[in-house]
């Protein structure tokens, strides 16, 4: 398992202790609205923790909690993960947080950090994200992290815009950068300093 560390956050793939700080950023409807369309169930919090952790035992990838540095409160949370949960299907990569932390920049931050980790850890050949059209604050992180629309598909039973960057991209944009290679066990990658913003990149739905 890979814990990731920024700037001003700190990744940590989804335990049995993050069941609190999960829920009450699920619950809240706003955060969910273009998720689920309604806030989430604690059994389903409950669920979906014990299915992330079976998958970071299976495929050494799945659904981070992401730790404030600062207040070491649960915020937000993302992935890397596969569409539609298919192996068969491309890496996609996700993210929400909580509503008193929109806003700060910490949605790119940990976005930067996930695909560095895509694609030098797990070597995924590219990286798409989806959105419902209308969530513009998600598409605008999609295209930040240097990813460019290829259109709408049916994904999570909706209509998404899909967003995605091949490797040879992402290589050609961050030459340099690198991240430990993840073999079964917990290991660190402190991407703080290597994650300033290339200015060559400006131009989930992911559900755990
Ligand atoms: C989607 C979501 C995560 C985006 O969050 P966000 O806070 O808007 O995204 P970012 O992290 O990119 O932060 C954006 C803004 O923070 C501001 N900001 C403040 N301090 C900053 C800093 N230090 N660095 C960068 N940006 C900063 C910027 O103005 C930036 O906006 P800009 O890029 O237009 O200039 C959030 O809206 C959310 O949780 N929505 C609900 C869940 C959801 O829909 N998830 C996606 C499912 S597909």
């Amino acid at each position: 398992m890979t814990i990731l560390t920024t700037e001003r956050l700190r990744l940590v793939p989804f335990a049995d202790e993050h069941f609190e700080g999960l829920y009450e950023m699920n619950r809240d409807p706003e955060v969910m609205r273009y998720i689920t369309g309604k806030p989430e169930a604690p059994e389903y919090t409950k669920e979906t923790i014990q299915r992330v952790k079976a998958r970071w035992a299976e495929w050494g990838y799945s659904w981070w909690s992401f730790f404030e540095l600062e207040s070491g409160r649960i915020v937000g949370a993302g992935c890397v993960q596969h569409l539609g949960r298919d192996r068969a299907n491309p890496h996609e990569t996700g993210w929400r947080l909580r509503r008193d932390r929109w806003g700060k920049g910490y949605a790119s931050e940990a976005a930067q950090a996930m695909a560095a980790f895509a694609f030098e850890t797990v070597q995924a050949p590219q990286l798409v994200a989806v959105c419902q059209p209308a969530n513009t604050a998600s598409s605008h992180v999609m295209e930040k992290l240097g990813m460019e629309y290829r259109g709408v598909e049916r994904w999570y039973d909706m209509d998404c815009a899909v967003y995605g960057v091949t490797a040879e991209t992402w290589r050609q944009r961050h030459p340099r950068r690198s991240c430990p290679t993840s073999a079964g066990q917990t290991v660190e990658a402190d991407l703080s300093e290597s994650l300033s913003v290339d200015p060559l990149a400006r131009p989930s739905l992911g559900r755990p």
